[in-house]
């Protein structure tokens, strides 16, 4: 099935939707990222933190930060600080308890909110990321204006999200099993088999890397890398509010 078969119903990316999807996929969320990935995520995780550098003290946003991954590998490698956002309650309720365990005291500072309409005051952080969300967003260009809204001057946006490689050979084998067996495998784990027709076909509509850059520039953010992993299957964007 390729994603041209799919209603419209199943690409709806309104906020109360993707936010339901989210809850109801949470409690094998992080199984199955691992499982599908073959835990390469973990990979392209650490290399976000890398390239991304928070430092000691700064304050960074997690923006769709679902059960966390994220903002707790930011916070033990760098001791910067993080604040979490993301529309769903239980993706959430999974990211404090992970913290929880991860760091004995304190708690996760995270808000239930849409990335695109930020309870935040404006210039309040000096970096933001997000991982695996901006696919899920219905207008790209609004998000980057509210990060520019929130981050301060010269503030920076890292990037992690799926994307279809170019090779020929590659791609086929990639497309083949987005649309076969990731659904598949999905849909048996989470019991929620059109989560993951949705996860495959966001991936094939995504923006591609020029596309992307474009939007960047034209949003008033300089793009400072630009960088495909594993054969392209994933791309890491870093770009600066100009
Ligand atoms: C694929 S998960 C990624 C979670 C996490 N960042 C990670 O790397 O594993 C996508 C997350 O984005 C959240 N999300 C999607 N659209 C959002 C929006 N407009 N505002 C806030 N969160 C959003 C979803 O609720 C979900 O938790």
């Amino acid at each position: 099935m390729t994603n041209e078969h799919l209603t419209e119903e199943c690409m709806d990316k309104s906020a109360r939707r993707i936010g339901r999807m989210f809850d109801d996929i949470s409690p094998t969320y992080d199984l199955l990222n691992r499982m599908l990935s073959m835990s390469i995520d973990v990979r392209w995780r650490e290399r976000m933190i890398d390239e991304f550098a928070p430092s000691q003290g700064q304050e960074v946003l997690d923006i769709a930060t679902g059960t966390g991954d994220m903002a707790v590998l930011a916070c033990m490698r760098t001791g910067c600080s993080v604040v979490g956002v993301d529309l769903s309650r239980n993706m959430l309720g999974v990211a404090v308890d992970k913290w929880k365990r991860r760091f004995g005291s304190g708690s996760y500072p995270a808000i239930q909110g849409d990335a695109l309409h930020l309870p935040l005051k404006d210039g309040s952080f000096d970096k933001a990321m997000v991982s695996f969300g901006i696919r899920n967003m219905t207008d790209i260009g609004g998000f980057l204006d509210e990060m520019r809204r929130v981050l301060r001057s010269q503030g920076r946006l890292a990037i992690l999200e799926f994307s279809v490689p170019r090779y020929p050979l590659v791609r086929q084998v990639y497309l083949t099993y987005l649309t076969r067996i990731l659904p598949f495998i999905g849909g048996l784990q989470s019991g929620n088999r059109t989560a993951y027709q949705y996860l495959s076909a966001s991936i094939q509509r995504f923006p591609s890397p020029e596309s992307m850059e474009s939007l960047f520039q034209e949003r008033g953010f300089k793009v400072i890398g630009s960088l495909p992993q594993t054969l392209g299957i994933c791309h890491l964007y870093i770009i600066e509010k100009a």
